[in-house]
C-alpha cells in the first residue's frame, strides 16, 4: 500500500532525530588513518570577463578553445579549454599538471577566493576530526605551513614532521615540501560568457578542478606514515587519492608499489576504499581489479558507478545508467558490481538518496550502517549549507531540515522495484544474499559549496555506524 507523503516525512524526521546520539557515540571511535591524498583546494568563482581577457592574452579563438585532444595540462591554453568545456557542459572535470611553469601561471592569472584543505584523504580527516574520533592520522605527502593552515586546530588530526615525530597537523611544518594546490573553479547554473559574439550559458552548476599536484600524481609515500601505521592499532583506513596517477606516467607500477603496506595495515583494520573519478581507462581498472579486491568496503557516486559497469564490461547496465541514473538501474548496476567484485560493503550517494549493500554477515549491522548513512546526510548538508565545518556546533545545522521530495520518490520507486514497503519506512530490507539499507537525504537550495561532499558521505557513513 503505498504510504502518504506526509505520513513517510514523519517516519522519516523521527529517524533522523537520533543523529545526536550517533554523533555523540563518533567520541568511541579510537583511531582512523586517512592516506594518501592531501591537498590544498584554492577556490574561485568563475569571472566571465575575465575568463574573455585570458583569451585574448593567450591568444585562443573559439574554435581552438573546443579543440580538445587530451584531458590534461601540458600548457596555460589547456587551462582555458578544461574551464570552458566544463561550465558550457555543466559537468565537473579535473585535469592535472606537474609542470610548474603552468602552476605559476594559473598562480599569476587566476588567483583564488580561498583555500580550504583539499583530496580524499585531507576532508576526511577533518570531518572526522571535528566529528570526534579520538586520533586520525593524516597521511599528508607535503605539508608545508600552507596545508598545514587547511588542517582543523584539533589536537585528534595527526600527522609526521620531517623526522618522523608525531605531531597536531596543524602544528607542522615541513618547509621543504611544494604546496600542492588545485584550483577549484566553480561557476553557477545560468553564468554567461560571451566569445566572439556568441553566448554560452551554463546549464549546471559544476566546477573544474586545474591541478598542479607532481606528489600525488607519482604516488609519494611519506615514510615516517607508513612505518607508524604498521605499528598501529587502527579501527579504520579509509584509502583514495590512485585517481591522481596516470598510466603514461608509470601509475600502474606506483599504485602496485602500494600494495604491500595496504595489505599490511588492513589485517587490523577496516579498510574503505573511495573510488574517485579518472578517465584514465587503465588506472581505473587496475583501481578496481587491484586495490577494491583488498577493501572490506567501497564508495562510489553515481559517475564512479557507470566507471566501474564499463570496466566490468557490464555493457547493458551502463546504457541504462547513462540513460537515467535513478534509484533502479543503479540499484540493480551496485547489486551486478557487489556480486562481481565480492566486496562486503557498497555505498552509493547520489542526487537526493543513499544506498548501501552489504553481505548479511558484515561487521556492522544494517540498523548501525542506517544511523550512519542519516548522521552523513545531516553532516554533508551542513556543509554545504554553511560552507564548512569548522565548528562542532555547526555538524547538525541541517537537522532542522525535511529529507527532500526527490530523494522519498527514489527510495519509494525503488521499494515498489523491489517489492518491499520495509525499505521505504525504516531504510532496511533483505533482498537476495544482502541487507540493503537506503536513505532518502536532504537536500540544500543554494549550496555554498559542494567540493568534497562524497567524501564526507562514505567517511561519516561509515565511522559513525555504530
Ligand atoms: C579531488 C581533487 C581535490 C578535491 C577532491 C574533492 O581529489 O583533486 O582537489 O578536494 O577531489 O573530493
Amino acid at each position: 500500500m503505498k504510504m502518504m507523503k506526509n505520513n513517510l516525512k514523519k517516519i522519516w524526521k523521527i529517524l533522523f532525530a537520533n543523529a545526536p546520539k550517533t554523533l555523540a557515540s563518533v567520541k568511541e571511535v579510537n583511531s582512523v588513518a586517512t592516506a594518501f591524498n592531501a591537498n590544498i583546494d584554492a577556490v574561485l568563482k568563475i569571472d566571465t570577463n575575465k575568463f574573455s581577457d585570458l583569451l585574448i592574452q593567450e591568444n585562443l579563438s573559439l574554435s581552438e578553445l573546443r579543440n580538445i585532444k587530451y584531458t590534461k595540462l601540458d600548457n596555460p591554453q589547456d587551462v582555458l579549454k578544461g574551464i570552458f568545456k566544463s561550465f558550457s557542459l555543466g559537468i565537473a572535470e579535473e585535469w592535472l599538471t606537474a609542470d610548474k611553469n603552468i602552476y605559476d601561471w594559473m598562480v599569476k592569472n587566476l588567483g583564488y577566493d580561498k583555500l580550504q584543505m583539499g583530496g580524499q584523504g585531507g576532508i576526511v580527516a577533518n570531518v572526522l576530526g571535528i566529528a570526534g574520533v579520538k586520533k586520525v592520522f593524516a597521511h599528508c605527502n607535503s605539508l608545508p605551513q600552507l596545508q598545514a593552515d587547511q588542517f582543523l586546530e584539533l589536537d585528534n588530526i595527526c600527522s609526521f614532521d620531517e623526522s618522523g615525530c608525531e605531531n597536531s597537523a596543524y602544528k607542522i611544518n615541513r618547509n621543504h615540501d611544494v604546496p600542492l594546490i588545485h584550483w577549484i573553479i566553480e561557476f553557477n547554473k545560468g553564468d554567461k560568457i560571451i566569445i566572439e559574439g556568441q553566448e554560452f550559458v551554463c546549464p549546471k552548476s559544476n566546477r573544474f578542478i586545474a591541478t598542479y599536484d607532481p606528489l600525488n600524481l607519482n604516488l609519494v609515500i611519506d615514510k615516517n606514515f607508513v612505518e607508524t601505521m604498521t605499528k598501529t592499532n587502527l579501527d579504520y583506513i579509509i584509502l583514495s587519492g590512485f585517481h591522481a596517477l596516470s598510466s603514461e606516467n608509470n601509475g600502474v607500477k606506483l599504485l602496485e608499489n602500494s600494495i604491500p603496506f595496504i595489505k599490511q595495515i588492513k589485517k587490523k583494520a577496516l579498510l574503505h576504499l573511495e573510488i574517485a573519478s579518472t578517465q584514465d581507462l587503465k588506472i581505473r581498472e587496475n583501481i578496481i581489479n587491484q586495490i577494491s579486491p583488498l577493501a572490506d568496503s567501497i564508495g562510489v557516486n553515481e559517475r564512479e558507478t557507470i566507471d566501474v559497469l564499463e570496466i566490468l564490461g557490464l555493457k547493458d547496465l551502463q546504457q541504462k545508467c547513462e540513460e537515467n541514473c535513478h534509484s533502479i538501474n543503479l540499484f540493480n548496476a551496485l547489486i551486478a558490481i557487489k556480486k562481481k567484485l565480492k566486496i562486503p560493503r557498497i555505498q552509493l550517494h547520489f542526487f537526493g538518496m543513499y544506498l548501501t549493500i552489504q553481505d548479511k554477515n558484515f561487521k556492522i549491522s544494517a540498523q548501525a550502517n542506517r544511523n550512519g548513512m542519516i548522521l552523513a546526510a545531516i553532516i554533508s548538508t551542513s556543509k554545504a549549507g554553511t560552507g564548512s565545518l569548522n565548528e562542532y556546533e555547526n555538524l547538525l545545522w541541517s537537522l532542522k531540515e525535511e529529507v527532500s521530495d526527490i530523494g522519498l520518490k527514489e527510495l519509494e520507486d525503488l521499494s515498489a522495484y523491489i517489492k518491499n514497503d520495509a525499505l521505504l519506512s525504516s531504510g532496511i530490507c533483505q533482498f537476495e544474499d544482502f541487507d540493503i539499507i537506503a536513505i532518502p537525504t536532504i537536500l540544500i537550495e543554494k549550496p555554498k559549496t559542494l567540493v568534497g561532499m562524497g567524501d564526507t558521505i562514505s567517511s561519516i557513513s561509515l565511522v559513525s555506524a555504530r
